[in-house]
């Protein structure tokens, strides 16, 4: 019990930044124990990360919006190729593989992608940094998706990545990522005014910064996670959350900035 004490009030002090309340922006550079956010990666196994998108309640609930947003989104469209940018654990990939003749999975670490390979088994997967890969010079993709990398990602990464995803889109292609870490959130904002912030994230302007850059146009977005950015917390009546998101997310069809999960839908030479 004491040991678990300790432990909490040592996490509590590694990860808090107490100014962050007086943040108007997020802080740039997260430290990530690695000299870089693409390092973070490499050894994590993927069977773990991906079954938190189940087992975490948090999690659980924004994963089942996500893929209404996403199969809303695909069943209206012409599709022929995909590439999941990023694709850790392969959890976009396989949601999305039926819809699409040719799909490609990019990443850096192999173990994110550890016993996937069988429901992946029509798929190609790169297994090599997006910044130094020859594997995919000339291809083009009707859809790209990145999920989960952005806000984590140095702001210097951001712009490498969103300049690939760019010049491997076709014309009147789609783009789909999210920001899950909504600097402007409800519940990021609570956590930075109650000391609980590492002050960290990606704010709506940074995101508009990154299309502009690279001509891209947002199409629409949908913010989701109003209540909390808690995954597993055993004090929060999960059943009630799960409620109110959906109901939030029925009525408001995520058209506002409130919540910490942001897809964004983005064309590139649309009309
Ligand atoms: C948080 S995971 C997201 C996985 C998946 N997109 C999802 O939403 O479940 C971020 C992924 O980005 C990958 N990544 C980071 N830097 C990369 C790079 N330079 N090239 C390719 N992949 C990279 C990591 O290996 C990791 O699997």
């Amino acid at each position: 019990m004491i040991n678990k004490i300790k432990n909490l009030l040592r996490n509590y002090y590694r990860n808090t930044y107490f100014l962050s309340f007086l943040l108007l922006k997020p802080k740039p550079n997260k430290n990530w124990g690695f000299n870089e956010y693409s390092n973070s990666h490499l050894k994590k196994e993927g069977k773990e990360y991906h079954k938190k998108f189940f087992c975490f309640e948090g999690r659980s609930i924004l994963w089942e919006l996500e893929k209404k947003i996403l199969l809303d989104f695909i069943e209206y469209k012409k599709n022929n190729s995909h590439l999941d940018f990023a694709a850790g654990s392969g959890r976009i990939a396989i949601l999305l593989r039926e819809f699409f003749k040719v799909q490609y999975l990019l990443d850096i670490s192999s173990s994110m992608l550890d016993g996937k390979e069988e429901k992946l088994k029509n798929s190609k997967i790169i297994i090599e940094d997006f910044r130094k890969t020859n594997s995919l010079s000339e291809k083009k993709f009707d859809l790209i998706t990145a999920f989960r990398f952005f806000p984590n990602a140095e702001p210097v990464l951001r712009q490498k990545a969103m300049k690939f995803i760019s010049d491997h889109i076709k014309d009147k292609g789609y783009i789909i990522f999210n920001n899950h870490k909504n600097f402007w959130s409800i519940p990021f904002l609570m956590s930075r005014l109650l000391f609980l912030s590492d002050g960290f994230g990606m704010t709506h302007k940074e995101i508009i910064n990154l299309l502009k850059k690279n001509n891209l146009r947002l199409i629409e977005y949908y913010s989701t996670g109003l209540f909390t950015a808690k995954e597993r917390s055993k004090i929060i009546p999960w059943k009630i959350i799960r409620i109110l998101e959906n109901l939030f997310f029925k009525i408001f069809k995520g058209k506002h900035k409130f919540g910490y999960n942001v897809i964004y839908i983005i064309g590139k030479n649309h009309d």
